[in-house]
């Protein structure tokens, strides 16, 4: 048995939870991956915060330079552009696989971050950025890759849909919910990426870029929150049939003026009729309803925050990363799409 050094970078409520599965359950995963897995430090800002799992002391560090240069698979769970950037990039030009959940990371300097590690010959790892617990990237990449997405209608941020469900079954404000969301660990560090729409808008740059196998820029997705949504407002939906749905809508479309196909991706409250399945998704819960050409109409469904059902795409990217390293085999390749136009939000017109 080989050993493979594991570095953790961040101990929060996604680290603290990887940490004490991997340290847990080590052994359970070594023999699934045929070699040892070892936690070989933890990168935290502050040794002595408060964490929600035990983590040995002499594990922690505020060093996350040289725990990343000496490890095989470097986790990231920080959060955040700068510092998680440059430790990725670090990671990878030392060798190292690298997962992180960081979707803000991803939906803007991704394209940077697959190049570095295509060309170092590493692979990057990210099921736990969209969608928490639910697998959505692997079957995005993989399982449908032979096949011609159409439409992806996601609910993809659960502090938005738990406050939104809270206003609607239990009568509470914005500002009610989104308290208990922070308090259960679902909202983002600053939760104005949650309710602005942001969170939404990263996974669904992610998720566009996936299904149809291009790359779309941040920017170009067009984004509203729910800080406008009131009670009343909830309450006139559901009595007039419909759900009130924080949506992330990517879709091929053809603009009706010009004719040119693209791909168009946009986040906004939305009416979902009762009956549809999506307006069974309730609490922190996520998910992706996906239209594709071949496999039909596929929805995917799952704790979309929290965690330990975050650790859980987590360790499952590690014992990816950790086969990889004891089987080897080629990165999987990305983008490939590349003239497929990115369409502005007035080029579409939606039917639920
Ligand atoms: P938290 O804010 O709870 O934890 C962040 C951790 O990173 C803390 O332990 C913090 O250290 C550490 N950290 C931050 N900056 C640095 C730094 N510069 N150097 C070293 N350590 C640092 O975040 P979450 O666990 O909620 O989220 C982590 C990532 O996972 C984010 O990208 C998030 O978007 C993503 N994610 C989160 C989900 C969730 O449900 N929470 C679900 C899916 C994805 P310290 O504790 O000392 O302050
Ligand atoms: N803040 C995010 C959410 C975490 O509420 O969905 C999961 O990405």
């Amino acid at each position: 048995y080989r050993n493979l050094r594991i570095a953790l970078l961040g101990a929060g409520a996604v680290g603290a939870q990887v940490a004490a599965l991997l340290l847990e359950h080590g052994d359970e995963l070594a023999s699934r991956v045929g070699a040892g897995l070892e936690l070989v430090g933890v990168a935290v800002r502050d040794l002595d915060a408060p964490r929600s799992t035990e983590i040995p002391r002499e594990l922690l560090t505020t060093d996350a330079r040289s725990l990343i240069l000496g490890a095989d698979i470097v986790i990231e769970l920080m959060g955040g552009i700068e510092p998680a950037r440059e430790y990725l990039m670090l990671a990878l030009n030392s060798g190292a696989d690298v997962i992180t959940a960081n979707k803000a990371l991803l939906a803007t300097h991704g394209p940077e971050l697959f190049e570095e590690a295509e060309q170092v010959g590493a692979q990057l790892y990210y099921e736990a950025a969209v969608g928490g617990a639910i697998p959505i990237i692997r079957p995005l990449r993989d399982s449908l890759a032979g096949d011609r997405v159409h439409r992806i209608l996601g609910i993809v941020n659960g502090t938005t849909n738990f406050i939104l469900d809270r206003m609607d079954r239990e009568g509470d404000s914005l500002e009610e919910a989104l308290a208990a969301a922070t308090e259960l660990g679902y909202a983002e560090a600053d939760p104005t990426a949650d309710i602005e729409g942001f969170d939404a808008a990263q996974k669904a740059a992610i998720l566009a870029s996936l299904a149809f196998h291009t790359t779309v820029p941040l920017d170009m997705v067009h984004r509203e929150g729910i800080t406008a949504i009131t009670h009343e407002q909830v309450r006139s939906a559901r009595e007039a049939g419909f759900v009130v749905k924080l949506l992330a809508v990517c879709e091929r479309v053809t603009d009706p003026e010009t004719g040119v196909e693209g791909v168009s991706a946009r986040v906004h409250p939305a009416l979902v009729p009762q009956s549809h399945p999506l307006a069974a998704v309730h609490g922190a819960n996520n998910a992706v309803f996906l239209e594709a050409e071949a496999a039909g109409s596929l929805m995917f469904y799952g704790a979309g925050a929290g965690g330990i059902q975050t650790a859980s795409a987590v360790l499952g990217d590690v014992v990816s990363a950790a086969r990889r390293h004891v089987i080897g085999g080629p990165g999987v390749a990305e983008s490939t799409n590349a003239d497929l136009p990115i369409l502005p939000m007035s080029s579409v017109v939606t039917r639920y």
